[in-house]
């Protein structure tokens, strides 16, 4: 869809009312301060003073542009507004303005542009648990600028929207299959070590047993040939 150019003024109108209305429900609290890594956000969500949503994570993106000059730079990057989540995640809307000059450099007719994205469904969570994901994964969205693919990098994410026990408490963690496997390979070792240790504990063991057993057996024949030799 191409830009639409001399709209009349009543939808923007409504709009606006629709989000003052929004707002006076809604309330965001961003508490991306309280983090010691400053690449991270955080965010609250009230609506009617009940928080529906509490949200961490990470998020970088990755946006193509077209540039004019040799030197070509095929990366923007920024940091921006936090998923619209239902307990899926189905949609995410990316806007960025390649005028901006400090993260597009020579932009070819630099202005607005849209990233959404298609189909989505991420995050899978069962109700009423957070959702959990240290590492690093990446979410595709197509932009209104040419249909150029803009990568959102998402890492350290913990989510939950409803069913929050209180305010700043997570339910219990459903974590990403990439986290599970990492918290094995983690485990693994120590799990492999243990079996090791055993192992040699074992041996020692058996082999002192061993040891006194033959020593004994040894012993006793011994003494009784002294005896028949002095016999
Ligand atoms: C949230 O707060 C951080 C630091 O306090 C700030 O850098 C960031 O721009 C804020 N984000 C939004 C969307 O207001
Ligand atoms: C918040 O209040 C408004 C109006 O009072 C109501 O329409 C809306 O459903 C309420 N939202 C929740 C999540 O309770």
């Amino acid at each position: 869809r191409g830009p639409r150019r001399g709209s009349p003024a009543a939808p923007p109108r409504v709009r606006r009312d629709a989000a003052a209305r929004l707002a006076a429900e809604q309330e965001v609290e961003n508490l991306s301060g309280l983090s010691p890594n400053p690449e991270k956000d955080i965010f609250v969500v009230r609506e009617n003073r009940t928080t529906c949503l509490m949200a961490e994570f990470a998020a970088k993106f990755i946006v193509p542009y077209d540039v004019w000059a040799s030197n070509y730079v095929d990366e923007g990057h920024n940091t921006s507004r936090g998923p619209e989540a239902s307990w899926r995640l189905s949609r995410i809307q990316f806007t960025y303005d390649t005028s901006e000059r400090t993260y597009f450099k020579d932009a070819v007719s630099p202005g607005k542009h849209t990233a959404s994205s298609h189909r989505l469904s991420a995050l899978v969570t069962p109700a009423g648990r957070s959702y959990e994901c240290q590492a690093q994964q990446t979410i595709s969205l197509v932009s209104s600028d040419h249909q150029k693919s803009v990568q959102l990098l998402l890492s350290e994410v913990r989510l939950q929207p409803f069913d929050i026990p209180a305010d700043f408490v997570f339910s219990e963690e459903h974590k990403c299959p990439v986290d599970q496997r990492e918290q094995l390979e983690e485990t693994l070792p120590l799990i492999l070590g243990l079996i090791l240790g055993l192992v040699i504990v074992v041996t020692l063991g058996i082999y002192h047993i061993h040891h006194k057993l033959t020593a004994s057996q040894v012993q006793i024949p011994r003494d009784r040939s002294q005896y028949k030799h002095m016999g």
